[in-house]
């Protein structure tokens, strides 16, 4: 049944009022959704697509769904063809659903201007979602957090009257110019027009501060309206900061379109503590989410599937995104993500499970440049195992629509000791049941699962979790119960296919429901097969794939029971094609599966030599892999099956960094620099939050239209023979460093400190440096160089985006002349590369980054460098890659040196600021060099602009480059456009 919007909403009316009258029959009931197959992949496919929801789920063109989402940000791989990759990666590992934060500083470099192109083209983002087959969330904010720079506001905002995150007139023009920018692409890529995957659409993030006050419900009602107004017809959310009811249904005024309006939120749980019980959301939910919106989905908009990490590293002791990985890693996922599944959420958005990079000037100032946030897919797009239990659990939510309506069943007492807790729930319609165990002590524990008829006993591993199903179909044949895991079914041919997961080692039993007496064979692995009590009963041990073939019995279709290991389970791709199902096993990736006649034509990535084998509709006999047929045999497992192994990734050489040139800059530290061009710094207001020192002139930066990067000052004063000091205050994110100099010789460096580990998080730093002078008689200058880092976010809504960035002011002790500023920042915003490319750094300015620079003239010199100096000095080579064409190789810059020194650097490739190195903080090393900015078929410029404190001897040291994974495969690139400079 296709329920129109009508019908709908009366559905959800009338549930919300069964809830409010204490609870009624009718809420109880199994909803009027038949359980029918998951709607398949969506696709771009013209025609109009009803997007709803009830209860239990989101109901798409009738049919429920379990939107298994994960989190990827476009504007975090400036790599357009990437895109691609990383959303095949996630469809063919069992998600569904893409969600995207889209950042409003990364498209407007002024106010008015909006920049939707290049590596900012959100139109081919969505396409590519639709064409890969994934439902988008689609996230623009205005406010968007992310640990993105003033938390996605652009610069300019920062330096606008009118208070952020309300209803202030000021900001809402700024806010409905950039939502009608992004939402004329939004609209073009909605599902419910066929155009696009678009199903849901978020307003606002975590906007929890003004929640209940009423200029908070003014604007999100006008962020309601303007997008409605815009044409937005897919249901909206927002991500409740935690579940606690803020932004449910009725709450603010959506002009009466109560169907239309989701409440989410989100969560981020430690890993060291128990997952947390946020309330059944569904039928018989006692508290939390269902009482605050019951007659919408458990839905949660981000749930932490690793966490970021801040300069210094101190999150995980300098360890890095792997110790994020580790603390975050496959069982924590089952644990925490089945226990959501178990709390009735349906709509599950894993934050991150691409992380990628913040490179340029997007991080926020409380994380460096990768945002690889220990996530399944690694920043330099490598599958990690974190990808397995989304596999499993992702596949067995397509293949088992049951699992999107479940009921809260009677609890059961499992036994097993303390610490172990399970969950029971049931379909309504089927009467399938499912039990999540959750061991949450570090030793193993069994359960004692109480089934019609017998007793299961499941050993559960310390710190992990299972989820088990009994009377679920799996085609002709019903699951009577098993002690694996179920993970996918699918018709192939004239048979069932089914298979199991679980850790390898792991003693499972397997009973299918059989009328009579089947024949089995096991046609690979060990398994004893027994038939008792009208069921089949399979005892395997888990190890590679074990085969047994189920035939008659009183049943027409023979059944393939598949028994897989975790490795092995991330081997087996089940993938709905428009014009059938197919499951491929032995290759490291399937990416794509089309039928054609009678071939089945696959893509994909091996990595090691593979097998391949298929698994496909009838009247298909061949196959064919990534465009060469591979001549097969049919097998007894009803397969097709490769007579030779597919081959893996070839070598790939990496050319050592040699041909160096240097040459130092900072012209702007000499006396006699001529700074006519730069902008007079007099202004006596700030937009800035933070207080202008009295008799001023306003010295921030973002006041003087300069919003990223380095900043440099330079104020003329007279006399002053007598000044024994010069302080400057000064403010920045943290990490933020401030060089002087007086009449061209150096004051000193002075860097903001390195944060505590209780202090790592806060973003805006100020401190004064006070250095000794002897200036004499007459003019002088004095030459400042702020490196400012970032905006802070804004995460409360208390404008933390707009306090001041640079000097903030400048006194003698011994005297007080009168200083006469002159400010330069970054120069226009790279047309391509976009705002966030550049800071002001001399070199900058004039295009040293960019390839093609004339740099014949600069020093040859040889890494690693030993010099000592305060000030930028600038690095250049080139080298060429020649990797193999059908070679996915992942790259990345590797710098090393003695911690001690005191020196940091940009990297540009090609001209695109590939992120920031800090030598004596750390923790990154490695920085992702993305294919497309990168050619791994061509010539390639690097740049380093170095700031060394003068204080130590500085670098570079060693730089070079490093493989971070290949695969035979991957996708078509792109080269993305990096403009030379002018010559
Ligand atoms: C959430 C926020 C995200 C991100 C995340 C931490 O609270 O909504 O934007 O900041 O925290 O990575």
């Amino acid at each position: 049944m296709v329920l129109s919007r009508r019908t709908f909403s009366a559905i959800v009316g009338t549930a919300a009022l069964g809830l409010s009258l204490g609870g009624s029959a009718e809420m109880c009931a199994a909803s009027t959704v038949p359980t029918g197959p998951a709607p398949g992949p969506p696709r771009a496919d013209g025609r109009r697509h009803t997007v709803d929801f009830d209860r239990y789920s989101m109901i798409v063109d009738g049919g429920r769904i379990v939107l298994w989402s994960g989190e990827v940000h476009p504007f975090r791989l400036p790599s357009p063809s990437l895109w691609r990759d990383v959303l095949q990666k996630l469809r063919a590992h069992g998600y569904n659903t893409v969600s995207a934060y889209v950042s409003w500083n990364y498209h407007s470099p002024a106010p008015g201007a909006y920049d939707f192109t290049g590596v900012r083209d959100l139109g081919l983002f969505l396409r590519t979602a639709a064409e890969v087959g994934l439902y988008v969330i689609l996230r623009p904010g205005p406010y968007i957090n992310a640990e993105v720079d003033a938390g996605g506001f652009p610069g300019w905002l920062t330096a606008t009257q009118g208070t952020a995150r309300t209803s202030d007139p000021t900001y809402l023009k700024y806010v409905d110019e950039w939502l009608t920018a992004v939402n004329r692409i939004a609209v073009r890529h909605l599902y419910t027009a066929g155009t696009g995957t678009i199903v849901l659409y978020q307003l606002e993030n975590e906007y929890a501060d003004h929640a209940t006050e009423a200029a908070g419900r003014d604007y999100m009602a006008h962020l309601y309206r303007k997008v409605r107004a815009d044409g937005v017809d897919v249901p909206l959310f927002h991500n409740d900061k935690g579940r606690n009811g803020h932004w449910a249904p009725s709450t603010f005024d959506t002009g009466g379109e109560h169907g239309r309006w989701l409440y989410g939120f989100d969560g981020y749980p430690s890993p060291f503590r128990t997952p947390p019980d946020w309330g059944y959301f569904g039928p018989g939910g006692t508290k939390g989410g269902s009482t605050a919106s019951p007659g919408t989905p458990g839905f949660l908009a981000e749930f932490g599937g690793g966490w970021f990490d801040p300069w210094g590293g101190a999150e995980f002791d300098g360890k890095g995104y792997a110790e994020s990985r580790r603390t975050r890693d496959a069982a924590y996922e089952r644990r925490f993500y089945l226990t959501n599944l178990a709390n009735g959420i349906r709509i599950h958005n894993v934050y991150m499970t691409f992380g990628g990079t913040s490179w340029g000037w997007l991080p926020a100032p409380v994380v460096y440049t990768s945002y690889d946030y220990g996530a399944a897919l690694d920043e330099a797009r490598q599958p990690t195992a974190k990808l397995v239990p989304m596999h499993q659990l992702g596949h067995l939510l397509h293949s088992v629509p049951e699992l999107a309506e479940l009921d809260r069943a009677e609890g059961l007492d499992v036994g097993g000791g303390p610490g172990l807790r399970a969950y029971h729930l049931v379909n309504p319609t089927s009467q399938a049941h499912v039990h999540v165990l959750r061991n949450d002590t570090a030793e193993e524990r069994v359960a004692a699962v109480p089934l019609a008829g017998t007793t299961l006993r499941v050993p559960v591993p310390g710190l992990d979790a299972r989820l088990l199903a009994t009377g679920i179909s799996l085609g002709q044949r019903t699951l009577r119960h098993s002690t694996a895991q179920p993970m996918l079914r699918l018709a192939a041919g004239r048979q069932d296919v089914a298979a199991f997961t679980g850790r390898t080692g792991e003693t499972t039993e397997t009973a299918l429901e059989c009328p009579g007496k089947p024949a089995v064979t096991v046609l690979e692995g060990q398994a004893e097969c027994e038939y008792r009590g009208g069921a089949l009963h399979v005892h395997a041990r888990l190890g590679g794939l074990i085969r047994v073939l189920v035939d008659g019995g009183g049943v027409q279709r023979p059944l393939l029971l598949l028994l897989a290991d975790d490795e092995t389970s991330v081997r087996l791709w089940r993938h709905d094609a428009p014009s059938g199902t197919v499951l491929v096993y032995g290759p490291a990736l399937l990416r794509t599966a089309v039928l054609r006649d009678t071939a089945a034509h696959l893509s994909g990535d091996t990595v090691e030599e593979a097998d391949l084998e298929a698994w496909v509709p009838r009247g298909v006999t061949e196959v064919v892999w990534n465009g060469q047929r591979v001549p097969t045999h049919v097998t007894r497992s009803g397969s097709l099956r490769a007579a030779h192994r597919l081959s893996g990734a070839g070598p790939v050489r990496l050319p050592a960094l040699t041909g160096w040139r240097r040459s130092a800059e900072n012209p702007e530290s000499a006396p006699d620099f001529d700074d006519s061009a730069w902008r007079t710094a007099d202004r006596a207001a700030s937009s800035s939050t933070t207080p202008v020192p009295a008799g001023g002139p306003v010295l921030f930066a973002d006041d003087y239209g300069f919003h990223y990067g380095d900043v440099w000052y330079r104020g003329r004063f007279e006399g002053a023979a007598d000044a024994e000091t010069v302080s400057f205050s000064y403010v920045t994110g943290t990490q933020g460093l401030l060089m002087a100099w007086l009449d061209g010789r150096p004051l000193g460096t002075h860097r903001m400190p390195v944060p505590d580990k209780k202090s790592v998080r806060q973003g805006t730093w100020s401190a004064t440096a006070a250095f000794p002078v002897a200036p004499g008689k007459g003019s002088h200058v004095l030459s400042v160089l702020v490196r400012r880092m970032q905006h802070d976010q804004d995460g409360r809504a208390e404008d933390a985006h707009k306090a001041g960035r640079g000097l903030a002011s400048v006194t003698f002790k011994g005297a007080s002349p009168r200083v006469s500023w002159r400010i330069q920042g970054e120069g226009a915003p790279d047309p391509v590369r976009g705002p966030l490319n550049n800071g002001g750094l001399y070199g900058e300015r004039n295009g040293w980054h960019l390839p093609g620079f004339a740099d014949g003239g600069w020093e040859p010199v040889a890494l690693p460098r030993d010099e000592r100096g305060q000030g930028v000095v600038w690095y250049r080579t080139a080298f060429r890659l020649a990797v193999d064409p059908g070679t996915d190789a992942s790259i990345g810059l590797t710098l090393t040196d003695d911690p001690a020194r005191a020196y940091r650097a940009q990297i540009f490739l090609n001209g695109w600021n590939m992120g920031q190195y800090i030598n004596d903080v750390g923790p990154q090393h490695t920085f992702v060099l993305p294919n497309g900015v990168l050619d791994t078929h061509g010539e390639n410029t690097l740049a380093l602009a170095v700031l060394s404190d003068g204080s130590t001897p500085s670098g570079p040291g060693k730089v070079r480059l490093t493989l971070l994974g290949k695969a035979a495969g991957g996708v078509p690139v792109t080269l993305v456009d990096s403009p030379r400079a002018a010559t």
